[in-house]
């Protein structure tokens, strides 16, 4: 059965798709099938991953039509040499309102996904920078909950506003719920503000019964340039501080979480 991960901080600019998009192709060197799943209507991870999006080809089936259930999942997946991803669409902002019925609303997600993503180990969604109707969705359909976050007090407030949420799907929808950790992206070690904020998260995740990964991912301008490249850190630079730190993640927490 695959595990499903979503990635999830409602600040932008965190990180959320450089992660997703980076474990995906780092567990594909672990020898782990992955899909994506880009539900941030900005659909910077389907760019980020090659991927046909709806702006360049209006005939291509979105997240958009799989989850107002027009087109089934499958229609949606589009194969890359690593990984499957399925786009967003710059039409999902709109999905309040094309998801009529009150009730089902933010099971939408998790009702496409039963069943149909047993071929995969791993499924990852990335999610828009705001706490509506589309992470809900994310929140809803997960198994487990990633947070990107860069050691600035906006980010923790993000960190502490998700998880009221994550609170709430605990209580009413998704009792299994875990948070995998909070994950520090462009990560300075030397300044000492990292280091004062680094403790702040901690509290924040032991609070959650989580924790804050061990492995950070450093501040590195490869992360940019591969990315102005269409590649994937590991492809644009296997050796890079940024390749290094989200290998040693991806270590953590898919190897040495499951022994
Ligand atoms: N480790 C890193 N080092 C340098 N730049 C990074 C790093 N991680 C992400 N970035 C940059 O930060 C910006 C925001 O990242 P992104 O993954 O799009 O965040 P989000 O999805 O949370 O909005 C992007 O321009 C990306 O290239
Ligand atoms: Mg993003």
């Amino acid at each position: 059965m695959a595990k499903i991960y979503a990635i999830a901080n409602q600040k932008g600019g965190v990180g959320k798709s450089t992660t997703a998009q980076s474990l995906a192709a780092g567990l594909y060197d672990l020898g782990k099938k992955v899909l994506l799943i880009d539900l941030d209507p900005q659909s910077n991870l389907s760019v980020l991953c090659g991927a046909t999006t709806d702006d360049k080809d209006s005939n291509v089936v979105t997240m958009l039509e799989i989850l107002v259930g027009e087109q089934p999942l499958s229609a949606g997946i589009q194969n890359k040499d690593k990984y499957d991803i399925i786009p967003a669409s710059m039409f999902l902002a709109s999905i309040d309102g094309r998801l009529t019925d009150p009730i089902s609303k933010p099971f939408k997600l998790q009702e496409t996904l039963k069943g149909k993503v047993n071929k995969y180990d791993v499924v990852i969604i990335d999610t828009p920078p705001a706490l509506g109707t589309i992470t809900a969705n994310a929140i809803i359909a997960a198994d487990e909950v990633i947070m990107p976050a860069q050691a600035d007090i906006l980010s923790l407030q993000g960190v502490s506003q998700l998880y009221n949420t994550i609170e709430t799907a605990r209580g009413y929808c998704n009792k299994k719920l875990k948070v995998t950790g909070i994950l520090l992206t462009r990560y300075n070690e030397r300044t000492r503000l990292s280091k004062d904020l680094t403790l702040m998260f901690e509290n924040a995740a032991a609070q959650m019964s989580s924790k804050v990964f061990k492995n950070k991912i450093r501040d590195n301008t490869a992360v940019k340039e591969a990315q102005a490249k269409g590649e994937d850190i590991f492809t644009y630079d296997n050796k890079c501080n940024a390749a290094k730190d989200y290998r040693a993640l991806i270590n953590e927490i898919f190897v040495e979480e499951v022994k």
